[in-house]
């Protein structure tokens, strides 16, 4: 079966990741990426597909109907990826609004045009929205990490945002029976993420000899997956998921905060053989914690594991030492992607909670 697939949000740091994996195994396949470009879309993610025939890309907002239309109608698209998302949870905090606007107005806008254009039978044609851990809340030390079953109890703006864009995506499918598949994914990490997440901010810092801002005391856990394994997921999703279905998705990496910067210090210092009295690990700095901020994300992917037949095949080790080697070898990129907006908003959400601050641990 060959695909025509619209990759929403494309250029991001997961859509654009998809879009290369996607293009890569399946070279027949059209791929059409819809990417509003704000700050963390950046067509440099994509210069390795912009070539391929099979690779368009159209500039527009999910929130825009009339591009949604005509590219599902004149592409005659099968398969649309929903990433476009606003998705870090420090900015909603900050600046909730451009949550609501993305995450549910442009949801609720993008159902709306699948519906206007697609008509039953649906046949293989499939919207698979990517959300998020985040909408099931935090979990305690010893809960039992989350399933497909697991009631929604978003604490961010972010996390309460893609719940609502869930539960649209899943009243049109009910409603109007449109072939929709949620995917609930936890932290992902790898080459190309914008550095404003926890990882590459930690390794850019380390990299730059400046502070690592660790919130609270460091053992809030993530569990982590690498991005190719998400990638991998989604397409058995998209191959053999079951429309109306929820699949979680996970790295079956528990870990707290204070061990991945450790982590990420340890091999920074390799990297650059860096001696003790210059060592990463003197610039880990504890500040002010997130508000609101989830202690546990863990994701049970044993439904995703026997009806998929998917599992993450990264180990944390490798996985991290892969993308510490891709920031080492594209500061360029990094550079780039650390605009003027970049510098205004980290000095708004790190100014305050690093001043005077020492750099203890
Ligand atoms: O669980 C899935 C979610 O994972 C995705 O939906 C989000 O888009 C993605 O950003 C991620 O959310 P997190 O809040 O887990 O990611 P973040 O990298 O922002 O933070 C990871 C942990 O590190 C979290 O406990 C907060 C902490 N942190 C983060 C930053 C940016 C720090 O201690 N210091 C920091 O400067």
């Amino acid at each position: 079966m060959m695909y025509r697939l619209l990759v929403t949000g494309g250029a991001g740091f997961v859509g654009s990741n998809f879009t290369r994996s996607w293009l890569r195994d399946y070279p027949r396949d059209k791929v059409i990426v819809l990417d509003a470009l704000t700050y963390a879309g950046n067509m440099e993610n994509l210069a390795s597909v912009l070539q391929n025939p099979n690779f368009s890309f159209v500039r527009g907002d999910i929130r825009n109907v009339d591009i949604i239309k005509r590219i599902l109608i004149e592409e005659s698209i099968d398969i649309v990826v929903n990433f476009a998302s606003e998705s870090h949870v420090d900015r909603s905090i900050l600046r909730p609004q451009a949550f609501i606007e993305s995450n549910i107005i442009g949801v609720f806008t993008l159902l709306e045009s699948i519906r206007q254009c697609w008509s039953r039978p649906f046949g293989e044609r499939r919207l698979i929205q990517a959300s998020t851990a985040e909408v099931y809340g935090s979990l305690k030390p010893n809960s039992p990490p989350f399933t497909e079953a697991s009631p929604y109890k978003p604490n961010s703006p972010y996390a309460a945002s893609k719940a609502a864009g869930d539960h649209l995506a899943f009243s049109y499918c009910r409603t109007y029976g449109l072939p929709v598949i949620l995917t609930n994914c936890s932290s992902s990490y790898g080459p190309y993420q914008f550095p404003e997440k926890l990882i590459p901010l930690a390794i850019i810092n380390a990299l730059e000899q400046k502070p690592i801002p660790v919130y609270g005391n460091g053992k809030n856990i993530r569990d982590w997956i690498y991005v190719e394994d998400y990638y991998r997921g989604l397409k058995k999703v998209i191959e053999h998921g079951a429309v109306g279905e929820t699949y979680n998705m996970g790295g079956n990496c528990q870990k707290n905060n204070i061990d991945v910067v450790k982590m990420i210090c340890d091999y920074i210092d390799e990297f650059k053989s860096l001696r003790d009295d210059k060592s990463s690990h003197n610039l880990i700095t504890f500040v002010e914690d997130r508000p609101g901020h989830d202690f546990r994300h863990c994701m049970n992917t044993a439904k995703t594991k026997w009806d998929l037949g998917w599992m993450p095949i990264e180990i944390f080790e490798t996985g991290l030492y892969k993308t510490i080697k891709w920031y080492l070898q594209n500061q360029d990129w990094l550079q780039r992607v650390r605009s003027g907006n970049y510098r205004i908003y980290y000095q708004e959400q790190y100014g305050k909670r690093l001043i005077g601050k020492d750099n203890i641990e």
